[in-house]
């Protein structure tokens, strides 16, 4: 029921901090995926990404700061394993569950103790948090359930008409949103694969536990079964069965580093080469690619389950049919 008004696509900040300060939500880049923000201390701004994207209100926001040193005025507490990854990771495509402070409204945290808090590296971004006297709420710049966008034409196509401005500020680098961290009990606990490879975090506070798909925890449907997802069916596995199991059909197939040799309408290649990093900036605008072409059905590889793999897996594995088709 939103009625249409211009947008505009530019690169002023200044621009982009006007309407935020007026209560309205900006399109924003970040290293992960383009987001949809507002001020996180205003429900009113707050209400209006729900709407806008058609998200449900148990679903929790993620909290952008301008620098670690911001978290104390909104967190009551900072344990001392999470600051270490902080201190070591931010800016970046981090997030933590940190204990909220009152100021952080309800509607942000969809009513949980803990919220959600990162420091994105993106400079566009840096800046503008740095010129507002508010932190960002932000999800990703999509409808709700669809493929996140990592260019800004992405954002524009989806959301032009139903915000005044969307910052520019190129193509994501990293291509995947923030991994999510938290402690339970004393243990770190990784609730969404990411751009920060477990690994990566393994390395600063030893080994650490997965927690993914909590069906117990309907607050997360970054962690729901069929998330991420084109509105073309997509079959994951070996691609040259799937695709003999379609005869006839127009297939669009995504493949990880190589040229595969079939037959097939259209193919694209995360990364030539098999570097992972490039694969995960590659895949939701390839995702997006296919499902805007006129392939009828979509035919993926997974990708090696090591580094970033795990969560373009994670993220494949979502979009996939489940029982669909
Ligand atoms: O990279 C990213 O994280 C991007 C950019 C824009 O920063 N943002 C993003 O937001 O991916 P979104 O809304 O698409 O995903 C947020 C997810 C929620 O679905 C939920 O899984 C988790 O973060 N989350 C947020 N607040 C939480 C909380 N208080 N407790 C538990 N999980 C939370
Ligand atoms: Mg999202």
């Amino acid at each position: 029921m939103n009625s249409l008004i211009k947008t505009i696509v530019g690169k002023d900040i200044l621009e982009a901090a006007k309407w935020l300060k007026q209560g309205a939500c900006v399109g924003i880049p970040t290293e992960t995926v383009y987001g949809l923000a507002a001020n996180a201390l205003d429900p009113k701004a707050v209400v209006q990404i729900f709407s806008i994207k058609n998200r449900p209100t148990f679903d929790p926001l993620i909290v952008h700061v301008d620098k670690l040193e911001s978290v104390e005025t909104f967190a009551d507490s900072f344990p001392f394993a999470l600051r270490a990854l902080a201190e070591r990771f931010w800016p970046g495509p981090l997030t933590l569950l940190l204990p909220k402070k009152e100021i952080i409204p309800d509607l942000v945290t969809a009513g949980l103790p803990r919220m959600a808090v990162r420091v994105p590296q993106h400079n566009m971004v840096l800046d503008l948090l740095s010129q507002l006297p508010f932190p960002l709420a932000a999800p990703s710049a999509n409808p709700f359930g669809y493929i996140s966008p990592t260019r800004v034409e992405h954002v524009e196509q989806q959301l032009g008409g139903l915000i005044p401005y969307i910052l520019d500020g190129g193509a994501c680098r990293v291509g995947l949103e923030s991994t999510i961290v938290g402690l339970e009990g004393n243990l770190v606990t990784v609730y969404r694969l990411g751009g920060l490879s477990v690994e990566a975090i393994e390395s600063v506070v030893g080994p650490v536990q997965i927690q993914l798909n909590q069906s117990s925890n309907p607050a997360a449907p970054g962690m729901l079964k069929t998330h991420y997802a084109p509105r073309k069916p997509l079959f994951l596995g070996n691609v040259q069965a799937l695709i003999s199991e379609h005869p006839g059909k127009r297939i669009g197939l995504l493949s990880f580093s190589g040229l595969i040799d079939v037959e097939v309408f259209q193919q694209e290649i995360l990364s030539k080469t098999g570097n992972m990093e490039e694969a995960a900036q590659h895949l939701f605008a390839a995702l997006r690619t296919l499902d805007n072409s006129a392939a009828e059905l979509l035919v993926g590889e997974w990708v090696p389950d090591l580094g970033l793999g795990r969560a373009i897996n994670d993220r494949l594995r979502r979009a996939a049919v489940v029982g669909k088709e």
